[in-house]
């Protein structure tokens, strides 16, 4: 069986990142045949079209390289404001204009992380719609909100809640599915 590639994004760069934590749940929920590594993209600057320096020219193909590399993208975000945070829109735009596009046909799982009660909803419409624009084949279910998400980590940053545990090892046996399923369909 072969084994997927799966990029872990956060949409928080912060270090003590609930998302990015949760990222790191997924890795050990994982089924066998799925690996994860999570992208660093934070020397990516803000989107000006005028900027077409090593440095960024670098930082922005080094995540374009990830993504197309990768099998699967496991986006993890909080809401910023009710909607996509800057530093994950930021990073899509930059990505949008590369070529190939490489969000086009690529399997996507999204969980999101917040303090607040929603758990991010509200974040994961809108990139649902953004990732539509760019083609990106992001599965449907099951669907993950971790709403009050302090109460889920311990002070260790393990993710201990049971129920969000059980739901995140669901969600990746369903993106390894997707894969496939992704693999099947017409182009
Ligand atoms: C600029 C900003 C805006 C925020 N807006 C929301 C929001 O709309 N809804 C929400 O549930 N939490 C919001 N929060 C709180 C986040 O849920 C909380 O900071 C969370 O821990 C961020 O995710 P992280 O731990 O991965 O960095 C906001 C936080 C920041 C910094």
């Amino acid at each position: 069986m072969k084994t997927f590639k799966i990029l872990g994004i956060s949409g928080s760069l912060r270090a003590r990142s609930y998302n990015h934590l949760a990222l790191k749940a997924a890795a050990q929920l994982m089924p066998e045949g799925m690996t994860l590594e999570i992208a660093d993209y934070s020397a990516i600057p803000l989107y000006n079209q005028d900027d077409q320096s090593e440095a960024t020219r670098a930082a922005v193909e080094r995540l374009r390289a990830q993504v197309a590399g990768a099998d699967a993208l496991l986006i993890a975000s909080p809401e910023y404001n009710y909607s996509v945070t800057g530093v994950l829109k930021n990073a899509i735009d930059w990505l949008s204009r590369t070529t190939p596009q490489p969000f086009k046909d690529k399997p996507v799982a999204l969980l999101s992380a917040t303090q607040g009660p929603v758990g991010g909803a509200r974040n994961q419409y809108e990139l649902r719609k953004i990732l539509g624009g760019l083609e990106a084949m992001v599965m449907h279910k099951p669907e993950i909100f971790m709403g009050m998400c302090q109460n889920r980590f311990d002070d260790k940053g393990e993710l201990t809640d049971a129920a969000t545990r059980k739901l995140l090892g669901e969600q990746m046996v369903a993106l390894q599915a997707w894969i496939g399923r992704v693999a099947l369909s017409p182009a």
